[in-house]
Order: C-alpha cells, then structure tokens, then sequence
C-alpha cells in the first residue's frame, strides 16, 4: 500500500453495525491483512473514560453542548494517539463511528447545526476517512432490535430524535457521494456482507495502485 486507508462505519443504533464489523474484521483476517480496528466514543483508554460519562443513563442532565463537546474531545484524543499515527505508518484504520455520528446524532439529533463541524474541525483537523459504510435502517425498525434495559442515554431518546438523526445521515450521504456508500440494511446479514466485500475489494484495489 503507498499510503494509510481510513474505513468507517456508521449507522442508526439498531442497524446491524456491529454484525458488518464483524465481518469486516474476517475480510481483511481471510486476507491476512492486519487492521488497526477501533471505535468512537472511546479507541483511547482517555477516551473510554470519556464515553462512560457521555453514555452513563444517570448523566441526565447533560446539556447539549457539553454533549457535542464530549464527543469531540474523545475525538481529538483518538486522532491524535491512534488514527493519524497508524495512517502515517500505511496501516489500516477501521473505526466504529467517526465524526459522521456527531453530525447526524449532535447536529441533526441534538439541533445544534453547523456547530458541530465547527467543533470537530478542531478535533480531527484534516483527518477524515476515505470511505465510509452507512448503514441504512428506518429507525423505528432498528430501534425495536435493542432491549429496553440495555439502552445507553443516547438510545434512550425518544423516536423523534432517532428519526433526525437518520435525516441526517442521510443529508451526509447525498453531500459526500464520493466517501460514503450506502447500504440497504433492511436486507439480509449475508446480502449486506457481500455489499460490502465487493466494496472493499475495489478499494484495496485502488490503494493498492
Ligand atoms: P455505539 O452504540 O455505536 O457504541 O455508540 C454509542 C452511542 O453514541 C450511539 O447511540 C451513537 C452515539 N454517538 C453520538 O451521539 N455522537 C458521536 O459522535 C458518536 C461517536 C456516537
């Protein structure tokens, strides 16, 4: 490879996230192709502390600045200890949730806006993925896959708030046609698996040149 390649993963809670990664885990393990796996909020032992108060169920009255900030700052931590080290050493990055979620949950989500890029401009400064997989799932379907006593204090939002985030998503999707790829994700766990194969086929493939 001649340089780093960043993959990230997003979606609505519910999705089917974390069953895509993994497999994405296998596809480049089949290859034996070591990956810098991590995820957001936490990838740092600073940032795990972070997402404990972010998503402790008892923290509710966190305002949504702070929220949006919080997130932001794991962010930075983990940029700048794993994600741009790794990238300068050609490695592969690939990361649960990157700055696509702050935009969707704390700007879509939160109503905070243009704000949360702003914010996480100073966070991640130039360091955004190459490709980014998101999960499409109608919220309201998503939501019903996660039991009631494990949701965090972000899963527990009411629908409404759900469906703003999965606006946003959306919005990102058609703004950045080139990075993100969108996939269906009312489909099967195998259909969705070999989606997503077939794309990072093409881009090893076009690192790899
Ligand atoms: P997870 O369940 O995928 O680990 O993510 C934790 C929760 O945090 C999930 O509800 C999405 C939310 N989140 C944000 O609201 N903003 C962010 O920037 C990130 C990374 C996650």
């Amino acid at each position: 490879m001649k340089k780093g390649l960043f993959i990230s993963i997003e979606g609505p809670d519910g999705s089917g996230k974390s069953t895509q990664i993994e497999n994405i885990k296998q596809f480049f393990k089949d290859k034996d192709i070591d990956i810098v796996f991590t995820r957001e909020p936490g990838g740092t032992p600073i940032g795990e502390r972070i997402r404990e108060i972010i998503l402790d169920k008892n923290c509710k009255e966190m305002d949504s600045m702070t929220e949006a900030m919080l997130y932001a700052a794991a962010r930075a931590q983990h940029v700048n200890q794993v994600i741009r080290p790794a990238l300068e050493q050609k490695k592969i990055v690939v990361c649960d949730r990157f700055v696509d979620s702050s935009i969707a949950y704390q700007g879509y989500g939160r109503r905070l806006g243009e704000s949360v890029a702003i914010i996480n401009g100073f966070a991640i400064g130039d360091c955004m993925p190459d490709v980014t997989f998101l999960m499409k799932l109608d919220p309201t379907v998503g939501r019903k896959r996660i039991d009631e006593k494990q949701q965090d204090r972000l899963e527990m939002e009411k629908d409404a708030f759900h469906v703003s985030v999965f606006k946003g998503y959306l919005d990102i999707e058609k703004k950045n046609p080139q990075r993100i790829v969108g996939i269906d994700a009312s489909r099967s766990i195998n259909e969705i698996k070999l989606d997503i194969y077939k794309k990072l086929e093409e881009v090893l493939k076009s690192v790899a040149e």
